[in-house]
């Protein structure tokens, strides 16, 4: 029987993982399958007691499990202990390994997808919350200029900051302290563009031939992105590419194959602008 794997989230029914990973699958001709799993809001650990049983290889997971999944797993990889959450699982010999994906999906995002540097740059991440958590350690080792981070809740930046101390001098505090920056890369880590708000950037963020990358996805250009082309943006991003890299991510800790994901990334595009 093929090996299987499974996301787990709630809610689930329109994620694209399945569709990611078995055209992963039948790019590199690995013999496994992938499904979506709806775990109840109070049932993340029973339904991966009940997968991990049924002969479950691994797991993605989504909102609103990543956290417990940190939780849940018996052994961390450095990059998931700095992100304080889990997006990939892997059972093996009655362990629950944890790992993210996340930061270096955003980072193969832009330096191979996109093309475009991070090391030497001034970057800005917006947002202090858990996707802004896990992708900070990967993006510091990217080797930025100098990463700030903004919140509307200033002390969670300051917060989140502190955090990373030990390995970069990381400024933290709110969208005020923006006044008269600029910066070369300025990525969205919030919810805002959810409820459908715009974010309280000042005029002059966007230096000349920057990027705006928002980590969220959708039909049409997202709100943050129309913000920021209007704000002077040279380049304009958004989270698509990310998802699909951090797939391949977990894809090749599961089995230790990297597919290619041009053609993935292609499709979906497409798909999303039918
Ligand atoms: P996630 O796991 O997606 O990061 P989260 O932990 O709830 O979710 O964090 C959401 C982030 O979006 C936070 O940084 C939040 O700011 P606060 O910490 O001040 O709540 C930010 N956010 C949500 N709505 C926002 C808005 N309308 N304007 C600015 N920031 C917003």
């Amino acid at each position: 029987m093929s090996d299987s794997y499974c996301v787990f989230g709630n809610p689930i029914a329109h994620s694209k993982s399945p569709a990611i990973h078995a055209a992963f699958a039948a790019a590199t001709g690995q013999d496994m399958r992938y499904a979506a799993r709806l775990a109840p809001v109070d049932g993340f650990a029973a339904a991966v007691a009940e997968f991990v049983a049924a002969g479950g290889r691994g797991a993605n997971v989504t909102v609103p499990f990543k956290e417990e999944a940190f939780r849940l797993a018996t052994r961390l990889t450095p990059r998931a202990q700095r992100a304080g959450a889990v997006n990939t699982l892997v059972f093996a010999d009655g362990e629950i390994l944890g790992d993210n994906t996340d930061g270096a999906g955003l980072v193969a995002d832009i330096t191979r997808n996109l093309g475009i540097e991070l090391a030497g740059q001034r970057i800005l991440l917006l947002g202090a919350g858990g996707a802004s958590r896990g992708v900070i350690a990967p993006l510091l080792a990217a080797g930025p200029r100098s990463l700030t981070i903004v919140n509307r809740t200033a002390d969670k930046a300051v917060a989140l900051a502190a955090a990373f101390a030990d390995i970069f001098t990381v400024d933290g505090g709110n969208f005020a302290n923006l006044a008269g920056r600029s910066f070369d890369r300025v990525i969205n880590a919030t919810s805002a563009s959810l409820g459908g708000e715009s974010l309280p950037l000042p005029p002059g963020i966007f230096a000349p031939g920057s990027l705006a990358y928002d980590m969220m996805y959708g039909k049409g250009e997202t709100p943050f992105l129309r913000q920021a082309r209007e704000a002077g943006a040279a380049y304009c991003a958004d989270g698509l590419g990310m998802l699909v890299e951090q797939a391949a991510e977990a894809f090749q800790v599961w089995r230790g194959v990297r597919p290619d994901t041009q053609p993935v990334l292609a499709e979906l595009r497409a798909a999303l602008a039918g």
